[in-house]
């Protein structure tokens, strides 16, 4: 136990950050280089137990060897009281356990950024052959903040054919049952594909809020892993989008050779199920382009059409009229000038016959012809005749020309201009003609140029919304295709390229795109080249295959390095002459008790051989 505020070594020991089966985390700070890390500590009581110390000294050894974003980084191991510690980046403050623990529901796109961050990190190890062998959520570091995890506690981890598994007996088992794959809790060789087991496990719990085997007992929890599937997530969890389903059950898989097989394929996996989850949020928090601007375009259109057919038709009217009235006009003034004579002579004979004659063209509706005194003398309705005019209301009154008065009068088809023009004789007036002139002729051509001034808008609207939706689904799939380029440039493949070519702005973009996308390949070869650690990087080998980290160096100052090399080179003498490695228990054994189990217990399990 190491008092918070108190110095080991060179280090300013802070507050308590973790606690596991094996050490005690804490905040350390190092004031010759100002640097502030987690420093990992063996607990006091296990300093006699040679599989911690062996274990403890390995994590360091096995940790120290990735180079990877989403892996703790060790800087510095040694002892201090004979105690060994690690000290390694500070990360955060909470772990997937708390996130579970809190019972957080977390978006999908967030959980599957987690798994990627995971299956990347675990695909660099196992590229190092190095197999983690106790994934579990207490050990993948959490920063909410930029969603970000780091996986630690390599304590348990296994350098697959190196000759310090040959010495010390690292065969042996040890991790938390509820996250073990069948083949380790059989006590099985295992390779990477175990851990991919235990993050399908840790995935079906941040998806469903559930433990996938909930057993409480080391027996019933065992027979779970070894025999029973969890229950399917299309049940418990039917929102869960079905691919990602797909992956969990891949992981889950109890068969090794059916699972996935390396981190590769499940970052893969994960990486299209996010472009596709991305591409549907966005479409759900946006109207598409080719819908909003259709609208857009079909409503302006619209607009402008409604009013140029309404000004067209108003301005049409209006010639039509002028054209109606101006013949009346004519007509009215002809007839006063034929009638002004048979009216001064009263001849009512002449004035009727002269009524008749012109009625009988059929270019007006009625014709009656009224003396100084206002009293009708012929008309075409001869019921008026010999009767008083009934004077036209001034209301009524449309315009006045050449000193012929035009009303109008009536509804609809009855509707009529009725022209009153003064009857001269020598200049001096001596009576009246009332013309009336039906509208109908005038209305039913108007309603003719409604109707086609109507479908001509109509049609080119229409035309104009049909041409608008293909040229905005055109700009829209090609802006789909760049964003999904980037997307997965983003999400690691840097080889992604847009490979379409557009001889517009689209190619430009492209051209831009492609461009930017090779100068920062360049550049992070440049800077980095010893750097073999991240997914994106393994795939740029050009056989295809995973590189290995061969020559993956430890980050931090030289002499970090000798010191982790001094002390697992101690650690291979204490092991060799140590002898026993812990045996509480073994899986294969009867010895499974029914006590009930902490998610915390750490079991150790000789292997079969
Ligand atoms: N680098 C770190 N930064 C912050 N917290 C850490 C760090 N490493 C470990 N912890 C905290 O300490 C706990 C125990 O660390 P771990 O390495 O898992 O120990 P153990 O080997 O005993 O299980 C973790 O669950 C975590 O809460
Ligand atoms: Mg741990």
């Amino acid at each position: 136990m190491v008092e918070a505020g108190s110095t080991a070594g060179r280090y300013e020991i802070g507050e308590l950050l973790g606690t596991g089966a094996m050490a005690e985390v804490y905040k350390a700070h190092d004031p010759q280089i100002g640097r502030t890390g987690a420093i990992k500590i063996l607990k006091d009581s296990l300093i006699d137990e040679t599989e911690y110390l062996n274990r403890f000294l390995k994590e360091a050894s096995a940790a120290g060897t990735l180079n990877h974003p989403n892996i703790v980084t060790v800087y510095d191991v040694g002892k201090i009281n004979e105690l060994p510690y690690i000290l390694m980046e500070l990360v955060g403050s909470e772990t997937l356990a708390d996130v579970l623990d809190r019972k957080e529901k977390l978006p999908y796109s967030t959980i599957i950024d987690i798994a990627m961050q995971i299956s990347s990190a675990l695909d660099c190890a196992h590229n190092s052959n190095i197999v983690h062998r106790d994934i579990k959520p207490e050990n993948i570091l959490y920063d909410s903040a930029t969603n970000t995890i780091k996986i630690a506690d390599f304590g348990i981890a296994k350098q697959e054919d190196s000759d310090l598994a040959e010495r010390t007996q690292v065969g042996t088992i040890m991790g938390t049952p509820r996250y073990m794959s069948p083949e380790q809790a059989r006590g099985e060789t295992i390779d990477g594909r175990s851990d991919l087991f235990s993050l399908g496990v840790i995935l079906y719990e941040l998806l469903t809020g559930r433990k996938a085997f909930d057993g409480q007992s080391m027996a019933t929890l065992t027979l779970q892993i070894l025999q029973q599937d969890p229950p399917p997530l299309r049940d418990c969890a039917p929102n869960v989008p079905r691919g990602l389903q797909s992956i969990i059950n891949g992981l889950l898989n109890k068969k090794v050779a059916k699972r996935f097989q390396n981190g590769r394929q499940v970052y893969d996996a994960l990486a299209k199920e996010q472009r596709t989850l991305l591409d549907q949020q966005d479409e759900q928090n946006y109207l598409p382009m080719q819908v909003r601007w259709t609208a857009i375009m079909g409503a302006v259109v619209g607009l402008v059409m409604i009013i140029s057919v309404v000004m067209v038709f108003n301005v049409q009217r209006k010639l039509l009229t002028d054209q109606a009235i101006s013949a009346g006009v004519s007509l009215a003034t002809f007839i006063a000038s034929e009638s002004a004579i048979h009216l001064l002579g009263e001849d009512w004979i002449g004035l009727e016959t002269l009524t008749d004659e012109a009625f009988k063209r059929k270019s007006f509706a009625a014709l009656t012809i009224v003396d100084l005194g206002s009293v009708v003398r012929s008309s075409t309705d001869k019921s008026l005749v010999g009767k008083p005019w009934a004077t036209l209301s001034n209301d009524d009154l449309l315009v006045t020309r050449q000193d012929v008065s035009i009303y109008e009068t009536g509804e609809g088809e009855s509707s009529l201009y009725i022209l009153d023009s003064p009857i001269h004789f020598n200049e001096t007036r001596i009576g009246s003609i009332k013309l009336s002139v039906s509208q109908s002729p005038l209305a039913n051509v108007m309603s003719v140029t409604r109707r086609v001034l109507l479908v001509l808008g109509f049609s080119v609207t229409l035309v104009v919304l049909f041409a608008a939706y293909f040229l905005n689904r055109l700009v829209a799939r090609n802006v789909l295709l760049v964003t999904r380029t980037i997307r997965d440039y983003a999400g690691g493949n840097h080889r992604a390229r847009i490979s379409r070519s557009w001889k517009n702005e689209f190619g430009a973009l492209a051209n831009a795109f492609n461009t930017m996308a090779e100068q920062l390949q360049i550049e992070s070869h440049a800077e980095k080249p010893a750097q073999v650690s991240s997914l994106s990087e393994v795939e740029e080998t050009p056989e295809g295959e995973p590189s290995m980290a061969t020559d993956a160096t430890l980050s931090g100052p030289g002499a970090d390095d000798m010191a982790l090399e001094q002390a697992v080179g101690e650690l291979d003498n204490d092991t060799s002459s140590g002898g026993d490695v812990l045996d509480q228990g073994s899986l294969n054994g009867d010895s499974l008790d029914e006590e009930p189990l902490e998610d915390a217990t750490v079991i150790q399990i000789r292997p079969e051989s």
